[in-house]
C-alpha cells in the first residue's frame, strides 16, 4: 500500500519573500477541454504545475486526443479518432468530464462522461449543464454511473441559467462555438476565467458577444482551428500566499497577476488595516505593528469577493483584533473545513443563518454558511486531514502560526490546485517536512 504524504509544519516566524504565481487552475483544464474543438493544435503557456492538468491530460488522451507538457506549456492536438467516452476510472476526480460533454457531441455525435467530482463543499449539481445541452437538442440521460448524451447536431437556443453558474457558462460556451445558429446565455458568469476561456475560444474562431447584464451571445460557426494563448496570473494562489505573508506578520511579494484580478480582495485586506504596495511588476501586502482589525465579508460572484478567498480570510480573521463575520452564498457547505482549524485553537462558530450581509439562497435551509470568528485566537500544532484544496491552503496557514508541531494530511488536495506548493513555502522561510 502506498503510504500517503504528510507535510510536519513547525511555527517558523514571519513569511518573507517573492512568489511568482502561474496561470491559474480553474482556466488551464477548461482551455485544455477546448482545444479538443480544434481542428490543429493549441498551444497553452504559462500553466501550473498542478494535480489537475495531470487528471485532465489523461481523460484527453484516453478520448484519443495527443497531450504534450511540457514544463509551463501544453500542447494539444486532436486525434484522427475520437473515444466518446471518458473511462470511469475517472469518476469523481474533478469537475471536468462535464464540459467534455459539448466538445464530445462536435466530434462523435454522442458522449459519456463519469459523475463529476471536485471538492466535498456542497452539493455540486450538474442540473444546469444538463439542462442548457436539453435546450440545445442533446438527448441527456443522466445514470448512476454518470451521463449519456447524443445530438447529432447542436442548436443553438437561449439559455437562462438560475444561477451565474461558472461551470454552466463554461458548458454552453463550447457547446455554443459550433452549435447551428445564434445562442444567448442570461445570467451566465463573468468570472475572469470564463472570460478568458471566451477568448480563446474567440482566437479559435468562434463567434463571441459579451454583452452587458450577464449576457453572452454565441453565433455558431462550422469550424474552429487550434490557437495559442498564455494564461493570466492565478488570483485565488494570489490572495493566498498575500495572507500567508500577513497571516504571520511577514510580507509577500506576489508576482505574476495583475491587480484587476485583485481588486475586491485588496480592498478588503485594506480595510482591515493591511498596507500594499502594488506595481506592474508585483503586488505586496504588509501588516501594520498593532495587527489587522476584523471585518464583515460576504462572499460573490465576479467582481465581489470570491468564495475561494475566503478559507486563507478565515485564518486571518482569527489573528485579526475583534469579531469577525463570513458569510459564504456560493457553496452551501463550503464551511466544511471549519472542524479542522478548530482542533488546531481557531473560535470559529457557523450558523446556518445569513450573517454579514443580505439573505442569500441558503437563508431557509439547514446549510451553515455564516461563521463568527474571534481574533486574536492563540492557536495549537494538532494532526488535521484537510477536505478540499482551498482548506489545505488553511491548514498551512494556521500551522505556520500555531505553537508546536502540525501534522497535515491530505495534502495532494493542495498539491491539486496550487503550483509547487510545497517549494513556495519553505522559499517562503516555512519550517516544513514531507514526511511518508
Ligand atoms: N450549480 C447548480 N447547478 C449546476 C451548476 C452549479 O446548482 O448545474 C450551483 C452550485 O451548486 C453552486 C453555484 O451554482 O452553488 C456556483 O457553482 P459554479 O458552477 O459557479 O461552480 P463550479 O463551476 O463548479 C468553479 C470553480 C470553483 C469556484 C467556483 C465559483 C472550477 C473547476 N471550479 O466551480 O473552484 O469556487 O467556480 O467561482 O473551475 C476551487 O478551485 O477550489 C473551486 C472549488
Amino acid at each position: 500500500m502506498i503510504q500517503e504524504e504528510v507535510w510536519l509544519i513547525e511555527p517558523s516566524g514571519p513569511l518573507r519573500g517573492d512568489v511568482e504565481v502561474r496561470g491559474s487552475k480553474n482556466a488551464v483544464s477548461k482551455h485544455m477541454v477546448a482545444a479538443m474543438l480544434g481542428s490543429g493544435e493549441s498551444t497553452i503557456a504559462n500553466a501550473p504545475e498542478v494535480g489537475e492538468v495531470g487528471i485532465t491530460a489523461a481523460m484527453l488522451e484516453a478520448l484519443g486526443i495527443h497531450v504534450q507538457i511540457n514544463g509551463s506549456e501544453i500542447r494539444i492536438e486532436p486525434g484522427p479518432e475520437i473515444r466518446p467516452r471518458v473511462p470511469d476510472a475517472f469518476t469523481g476526480l474533478n469537475r471536468i468530464p462535464i464540459l467534455m460533454l459539448g466538445p464530445l457531441l462536435h466530434l462523435a455525435g454522442e458522449a459519456f462522461v463519469p459523475l463529476v467530482g471536485g471538492d466535498p463543499i456542497g452539493r455540486r449539481p450538474i442540473d444546469f449543464h444538463v439542462e442548457a445541452l436539453r435546450a440545445m437538442g442533446a438527448e441527456v440521460e443522466v445514470g448512476e454511473g454518470g451521463v449519456y448524451a447524443k445530438a447529432k447536431r447542436l442548436n443553438g437556443a437561449r439559455i437562462e441559467l438560475p444561477y451565474p453558474s461558472v461551470g454552466a457558462t463554461e458548458t454552453i460556451l463550447m457547446s455554443a462555438v459550433l452549435a447551428e445558429g445564434k445562442t444567448v446565455i442570461k445570467n451566465a458568469a463573468m468570472e475572469p476565467e470564463v472570460v478568458e476561456l471566451a477568448l480563446f475560444l474567440q482566437r479559435m474562431g468562434g463567434r463571441i458577444e459579451l454583452s452587458p447584464d450577464r449576457r453572452i451571445v454565441i453565433e455558431g460557426v462550422g469550424h474552429l482551428r487550434g490557437a495559442s494563448t498564455w494564461l493570466a496570473g492565478d488570483r485565488i494562489e494570489a490572495f493566498s500566499y498575500l495572507a500567508a505573508g500577513l497571516v504571520t506578520g511577514g510580507e509577500v511579494r506576489v508576482h505574476g497577476c495583475a491587480q484587476d484580478r485583485l481588486v475586491t480582495a485588496i480592498t478588503t485586506l485594506a480595510r482591515m488595516g493591511a498596507q500594499f504596495d502594488i506595481n506592474d511588476e508585483y503586488v505586496c501586502a504588509t501588516a501594520p505593528p498593532a495587527g489587522l482589525r476584523s471585518a464583515a465579508v460576504q462572499t460573490d460572484t465576479h467582481p465581489g469577493f470570491m468564495t475561494d478567498w475566503q478559507t486563507p480570510l478565515m485564518v486571518l480573521f482569527t489573528q485579526s483584533q475583534g469579531m469577525s463575520v463570513l458569510h459564504e452564498t456560493v457553496f452551501e457547505n463550503r464551511l466544511v473545513y471549519v472542524p479542522a482549524l478548530q482542533k488546531m485553537g481557531c473560535e470559529i462558530e457557523v450558523f446556518d443563518q445569513c450573517l454579514g450581509g443580505p439573505a442569500c439562497r441558503y437563508h431557509d435551509t439547514n446549510a451553515k454558511h455564516s461563521a463568527v470568528v474571534r481574533g486574536v485566537s492563540k492557536l495549537r500544532g494538532a494532526d488535521v486531514t484537510l477536505p478540499d484544496i482551498r482548506a489545505g491552503f488553511s491548514g498551512v496557514l494556521a500551522a505556520a502560526v500555531a505553537d508546536g508541531v502540525s501534522t497535515l494530511r491530505g495534502v495532494h488536495h493542495i498539491e491539486r490546485g496550487y503550483h509547487r506548493p510545497y517549494e513556495q513555502f519553505a522559499s517562503l522561510g516555512l519550517n516544513i517536512r514531507r514526511q511518508r
